[in-house]
């Protein structure tokens, strides 16, 4: 280096140093766009796939392939890629089946807001038509596949924000029948509590945002494929529409994944807790949570979702329908948060009508069931004891809590 003038040192001085001898014992954060190499024929075994390695970070990185090799594997599939939200690896993943003017993609009506954006604006400029149906009524289902040819179905394991639970196993068959693929979105669910592929799903994505990142600190996506022969497709999709992942998301969201199960268990206890809080509570008009469900979806909760845990989301209807009232509750919680996501380790709260399902017409919001008193609890890791008075006390500070707390000497100041 010393040939060259100080300005030329400050470039290359120190990089490009051999690896070191102990390998590092997590995927370091590979902040780097490209990758150099000694000789342009190795450049070339890499780019034709003879030999690994990586070249451009939008065609691969470590940490992002440490990352995509880890859902792979959690999620049984055959390989998994990684990009920057959830909304692009749905994307890339409908993009994979191959879609063109005139297909059809028939779409859970529970599916999150913005999913069913992305099918009617962005896929419906290009001719692709999409309906939606209740995928818990199987016979209609059934029916309307036989009817509409659909070449993809769109569900998702634990809907947002009605958490209805995907009868997966069922709905794959009649995908399967159909010849038609099933993408099954398991951001609620998580790999802790469902793989959709062993079920017969064809792609699973995540917002990896969420549960699997953990902490609010990441955006992210990914899609795990069952088979490899969908591989060029999805390949394309990504390196093509360019939506990957960063390193540093990567890095962030990789060690979420390793206290998952930990946050999970954790979380879902205090959803259930707080299932049962709600449910006494005299101002509150319905609870949904799965393992409260009616029989049916209690069957396919036990069928699909793990044993013991049915997740860390519950839905809350308020007796009101007015969003001023809903609104002044919420804006009392000192420790929830009214952060509008989903799966942090704090305890959120949202108000779907006005944020998950906003760009839907009140009108389709009211026959799905999304209503103004409608709130969507997130449970985080806090002392549940904790969440419970933060929640008694908001209760009390408004008039929809009025009648049914003023005897009871709840509060307790956090
Ligand atoms: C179920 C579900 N899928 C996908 C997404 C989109 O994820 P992202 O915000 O990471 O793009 C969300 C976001 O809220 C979601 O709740």
């Amino acid at each position: 280096m010393s040939e060259f003038s100080i300005t030329t040192r400050l470039v290359h001085a120190g990089e490009r140093r051999a690896a070191p001898a102990g390998a590092a014992a997590v995927t370091p954060i590979y902040a780097t766009s490209t990758f150099v190499y000694e000789r342009m024929e190795d450049v070339d075994r890499v780019v034709e796939g003879t030999e690994t390695g990586f070249v451009y970070s939008r065609y691969g990185n470590p940490t992002v392939a440490a990352f995509e090799t880890a859902m792979a594997e959690i999620e049984n599939g055959r390989f998994a890629f990684a990009f920057g939200s959830g909304m692009a690896a749905l994307h890339a993943a409908l993009l994979a089946c191959e879609l063109s003017h005139g297909s059809v993609v028939l779409a859970s009506q529970d599916l999150y807001g913005a999913s069913l954006e992305l099918l009617y604006t962005i896929f419906g400029a290009f001719g692709v038509r999409t309906v939606t149906t209740d995928f818990s009524d199987l016979e209609t289902l059934r029916e309307k596949v036989a009817h509409l040819k659909p070449l993809v179905l769109v569900g998702e394991t634990i809907s947002n924000p009605l958490l209805k639970v995907l009868d997966i196993e069922n709905v794959g068959k009649i995908a399967r029948e159909a010849g038609a693929k099933l993408i099954v979105d398991n951001t609620f669910a998580t790999p802790f509590l469902c793989r959709p592929l062993d079920f017969g799903a064809d792609f699973v994505v995540h917002s990896a945002t969420k549960f699997l990142g953990g902490h609010a600190d990441a955006t992210g996506g990914v899609v795990v494929a069952k088979e490899d022969f969908d591989r060029p497709a999805l390949t394309g999709a990504l390196t093509l529409a360019g939506g990957v992942l960063s390193a540093w998301e990567a890095h962030s969201i990789l060690r979420g994944l390793k206290t998952l199960a930990l946050r999970l268990e954790k979380q879902c206890r205090n959803a259930e807790r707080l299932a049962r809080f709600f449910l006494d509570c005299p101002r509150v008009e319905k609870v949904i949570y799965p393992g409260l469900a009616d029989d049916a979806q209690k069957e396919i909760a036990g069928r699909i979702l793990n044993k013991n845990y049915r997740g860390a989301v519950l839905g809350v209807r308020l007796k009101t329908g007015s969003r001023a009232e809903v609104y002044r509750f919420m804006n009392a919680l000192r420790l929830c948060t009214r952060a509008a996501s989903v799966g942090d380790i704090f305890t959120g709260v949202v108000h779907p009508a006005t944020a998950t399902h906003r760009e839907m017409s009140p009108a389709k919001r009211a026959r799905l069931g999304i209503d103004e008193g409608l709130l969507r609890v997130s449970a985080g890791i806090e002392d549940v004891e904790d969440i419970i008075a933060d929640l008694e006390n908001a209760f009390l500070a408004t008039e929809i809590g009025k009648a049914g707390f003023e005897k009871k000497n709840f509060i307790r100041v956090i």
